[in-house]
């Protein structure tokens, strides 16, 4: 059976900051298969990024991986010294960033610096590494490659740069690639050129690719998997489509809800999620996503849900899960998404509002 090139089994990692411990991801595990594409979605602050830095041993104090285990080919990651793990970041697995000039040195050619790329890790032979640079560069379609790779960072636009940055990102042929929020600095038209290469790279080297996104339609857009992250936790995980199809986490179902489709009717409004997420340091008790759900139900605010098979290739964490939404809470037709107005449930000794994060007016005056 072919093994995974990754497996997160139970990841926690937290930021030990004056005000508190915050659990930024809390259990989190996954699997990536060789060659596969999977996505990570969810609002800004729900642990995306921090997963990513930790998979590649890049969180900074007060930041600290406190439990899992990350397999990358057969080897622990969290029990490798910084000098092993800076031989596998790069080599075997390539990040790519939002902010590709943050990651690029301006005063160094661009071409000079995908060629320390390679020289950094010896993977690729010492006379391919110079022709090899026009070929990625070429590989990324940067128009007239041979001349454009002694430009600086400053002379390419922001979508040239982010080409640059996954043509140097593939140069040591990572197992691989991590590409967080890659397009959310660029416009639409440039953002689909670079999914779409990102997707045609995908097939071409057999990379699998971790994309990090909070846009539910970007992911549609390369990936074959999604994990969904609420509040440092994934919530739910399945086949795109499937997922897209017939969400069974209330979050999911939300975003979804608030993300314009192309495919959708036109009489479909798009619903935001009302209040917001979660203090890390101070986390509801149960279901993370409890003070925002319409379709909590007693247990909800008890016991947290444990992330269960909810169809094939499906799991999500959640007690209700949407198929009984649909069934018992008219969620199809709901335009009411405030928290508990589904289900009615609006636990004893607080008002529905005081759920919301922003606290009503008679409250701040006390
Ligand atoms: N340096 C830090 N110090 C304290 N908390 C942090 C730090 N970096 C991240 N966090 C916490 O981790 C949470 C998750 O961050 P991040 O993974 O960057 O979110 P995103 O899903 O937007 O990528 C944030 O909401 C924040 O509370
Ligand atoms: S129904 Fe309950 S368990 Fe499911 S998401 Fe809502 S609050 Fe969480
Ligand atoms: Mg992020």
């Amino acid at each position: 059976m072919t093994q995974p090139v990754l497996a997160v089994r139970d990841l926690s990692t937290h930021f030990f900051t004056d005000d508190g411990e915050v659990k930024a991801v809390r259990g989190v595990s996954f699997e990536v298969m060789p060659g596969e594409t999977v996505g990570i979605v969810g609002e800004s602050g729900c642990g995306k990024s921090v997963t990513a830095m930790s998979l590649l041993g890049l969180v900074q104090r007060p930041g600290k991986v406190v439990h899992g285990e990350i397999m990358f080919k057969g080897q622990d990651l969290l029990k490798l010294s910084n000098e092993e793990l800076r031989h596998i970041r790069g080599r075997d697995i390539a990040m790519i960033f939002q902010d590709p000039l943050s990651s690029l040195n301006p005063v160094l050619r661009i071409g000079f610096q995908i060629d320390e790329a390679m020289r950094a890790h010896d993977k690729i032979p010492k006379e391919d590494i110079s022709h090899r640079g026009i070929d990625l560069l070429k590989q990324v379609r940067v128009p007239d490659a041979a001349h454009r790779i002694k430009d600086f960072p400053h002379q390419f636009s922001g979508g040239m740069r982010q080409r640059a940055m996954i043509a140097m990102g593939l140069s040591n042929k990572p197992d691989l690639l991590i590409a967080d929020e890659p397009t959310t600095a660029l416009d639409v038209t440039v953002q689909a050129q670079i999914l779409e290469l990102l997707r045609d790279l995908n097939e071409q080297t057999g990379a699998a690719i971790i994309l990090i996104t909070h846009n539910l339609g970007i992911v549609a857009g390369l990936c074959k998997r999604v994990l969904v992250m609420y509040a440092g936790e994934i919530v739910e995980e399945g086949p795109v489509e499937q997922i897209f199809e017939s969400p069974q986490h209330p979050y999911t179902w939300s975003l979804l809800r608030s993300v314009p489709r192309i495919d959708s009717n036109r009489q479909d409004r798009l619903l935001s999620i009302e209040g917001l997420p979660p203090d890390l340091i101070d986390l509801p008790v149960g279901c993370k996503f409890n003070p925002r759900c319409p379709f909590r139900i007693e247990r909800c605010f008890s016991e947290p849900p444990v992330i269960e098979d909810v169809a094939h290739a499906q799991r999500a964490a959640c007690w209700v899960t949407m198929t009984r939404a649909y069934d018992e809470m008219g969620a199809a037709n709901i335009t009411d998404t405030s928290p508990g107005a589904a289900s009615g449930v609006h636990p004893q000794g607080r008002r529905p509002a005081a759920d919301l994060a922003v606290a009503p007016a008679e409250t701040l005056s006390d």
